[in-house]
């Protein structure tokens, strides 16, 4: 299937380059950089959102869902951008956020100012007898999840910031709305499109208040069973049409039997699904906004399922590592410092040999880490700030917000994109909307693709995929899953096999094989410290990956 072989770069617009100096990326940063990409070998760029917006959720918050917001260009940068991507081989994946809109949106506006066909485009409701609010949920950026609608006496539904009012799937005009969007960028040539928050909008028509567990609470707009209904309808009137589109819906806190049924191709809804489980295992007890070491047996487990839960019964993973809304899993999952380049090869090792489509997150290529801010003022975030008013509410001292933060804000993947060792690491030459991180004189680009072995190693496993049905198609079996330094796993596709081990730590690795492999004549297929042969006692350096594969 034409979706298989690709590899997905994800640029975050707004971070990753800035030609004309106001200090944000732009879309003719993203067009100049098409030959960089096209040198990595990727097929595909998700650009996060690049529409007019005010800003408040860094562009997830739409005021005109067909218009550039001038900081990042014009449509006509876009167009040129999609067609000099056509000339590289390259195709667009944009993001369209379709579960709220800014509050400057046209249509809230208008609903705002009594227009009653807009005022079915949201959620209003009006506070049940007893309580503040229609229901007593939280916005998952922290506070009510409800708003005063204008001077009515309703309240507006908010899942996010206040800024962002949440649509009425169930008015059949937003969808309506909603495939025409979809359909006026498919005019224009885009090839994908990444789906946010996808699976929160089918809400029930009467809400009820939650009994304040945060998951039973979810559970009262997520992943309900209507949402299928909406995306089949939005399929068959728009991306379904035309069979080359790669769509991936966003899911928040989903689970595999639902995340089987969107990605299925069968039942006409996506391609492909994020899910975030495995990067929660480092929030004790559900809670985010605290410092804590990660869960490597949870972790891996939890890929394991989803690999076997999605891969055997027709669904399709979207693998990735790193995204905008997470910290970078080189500094969470590895070391960052003296085994910054093994740890990065061996990450996209283990993520680049699974079953599923890989996205690269930009700087994952260049080994790109944490900025390890200190100061709150060098934040952007509404969702880390707020977290950490919170925190000092709670009696939290600032030195351990500050660590707090700087282990879980959204903003350490932010940062702008490390181009060279000039003034702002050639991301602008004005001021950065965000600080650049420190290290950028030694981790850029332009010195990777000088003398680094990230890079290349990235160039090799995309066109290993392209080679290797087996990579592509090839079902997934685990081995050692109880071990606590080791990651492996197999892939199976008739009489081949490939095994892959990686040491997820920084001391040596000895493992006997024999409980698990088969002594039979493997061959090195590819690792990060470079050519070995099978030995039945594997040994393995310091965050070293290697995969064997074997033929009869
Ligand atoms: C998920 C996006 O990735 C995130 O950045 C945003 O804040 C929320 N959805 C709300 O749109």
């Amino acid at each position: 299937m034409h979706f298989k072989d690709k590899v997905i770069y994800q640029a975050y617009t707004k971070s990753f380059n800035d030609t004309d100096g106001n200090g944000y990326g732009d879309i003719k940063g993203v067009t100049e950089k098409l030959p960089y990409l096209k040198k990595l070998g990727v097929d595909m760029v998700w650009l996060n959102p690049f529409y007019v917006s005010p800003q408040n959720d860094n562009g997830y918050d739409i005021a005109d869902y067909k218009a550039i917001d001038p900081m990042y260009g014009t449509m006509e940068d876009v167009e040129e951008m999609i067609a000099v991507g056509k000339e590289y081989q390259i195709d667009f994946m944009f993001d369209l956020v379709l579960n709220h809109t800014s509050t400057e949106h046209a249509w809230f506006q208008k609903a705002l100012a009594g227009d009653k066909k807009y005022q079915d485009y949201y959620i209003l409701r009006e506070a049940v007898a007893g309580q503040e609010y229609p229901t007593n949920w939280d916005s998952k950026f922290g506070g009510p999840a409800w708003q005063p609608f204008g001077d009515t006496g309703k309240y507006y539904l908010s899942l996010y910031d206040p800024t962002q009012a949440d649509l009425n799937w169930r008015n059949p005009e937003v969808r309506k709305e909603a495939a025409d969007i979809v359909n006026f960028w498919m005019d224009k040539g885009v090839k994908g499109f990444r789906l946010d928050v996808i699976n929160v909008i089918g809400k029930d028509e009467k809400l009820i208040n939650s009994t304040g567990d945060i998951d039973q609470e979810k559970s009262l707009y997520t992943d309900k069973p209507i949402v299928h209904e909406y995306l089949r309808e939005l399929n068959h009137n728009s991306f379904g049409q035309d069979p080359e589109i790669i769509t991936v819906g966003e899911m928040s806190s989903t689970s595999i039997e639902s995340s089987i049924e969107y990605s299925n191709p069968k039942n006409d809804e996506l391609t492909m699904v994020f899910n975030f489980h495995h990067l929660k295992v480092d929030y004790p007890n559900k809670e985010k906004w605290t410092k804590a070491p990660f869960d490597f047996l949870e972790l891996k487990q939890l890929i394991n399922d989803w690999q076997i839960g999605l891969g055997e019964n027709g669904g399709w993973n979207a693998l990735f590592w790193n995204n905008h809304d997470q910290p970078r899993a080189i500094s969470r999952f590895g070391n960052d410092t003296q085994y910054r380049e093994k740890t990065a090869t061996s990450q996209a090792h283990i993520l680049h040999f699974l079953q599923g489509t890989p996205y690269i997150y930009q700087g994952e290529e260049i080994g790109m880490t944490d900025p390890h801010f200190t100061e709150l003022e060098q934040y952007r975030d509404i969702e880390s700030i707020n977290a950490y008013k919170q925190l000092k509410e709670k009696g939290v001292p600032h030195a351990e917000a500050m660590a707090i933060l700087a282990q879980k804000s959204r903003d350490n993947s932010r940062t702008p994109m490390q181009w060279n060792a000039k003034e702002n690491a050639g991301f602008t030459e004005g001021t950065p909307w965000l600080q650049v991180a420190h290290n950028y004189p030694e981790i850029n680009v332009e010195r990777e693709l000088a003398e680094g072995e990230i890079f290349p190693y990235y160039q090799r496993l995309i066109q290993l995929r392209k080679e290797r049905k087996i990579i592509r198609e090839g079902s997934y079996q685990p081995m050692f899953l109880e071990h606590e330094q080791l990651w492996a796993y197999r892939r199976i596709l008739d009489d081949e096999e490939i095994i892959t081990f990686a040491n997820f730590y920084g001391k040596p690795l000895k493992v006997d094989l024999s409980s698990e492999v088969a002594d039979q004549a493997w061959h090195y297929l590819l690792g990060n410290y470079g050519e070995k042969s099978f030995n039945m006692t594997l040994e393995l350096e310091p965050y070293e990956a290697i995969s064997f594969e074997y033929k009869s």
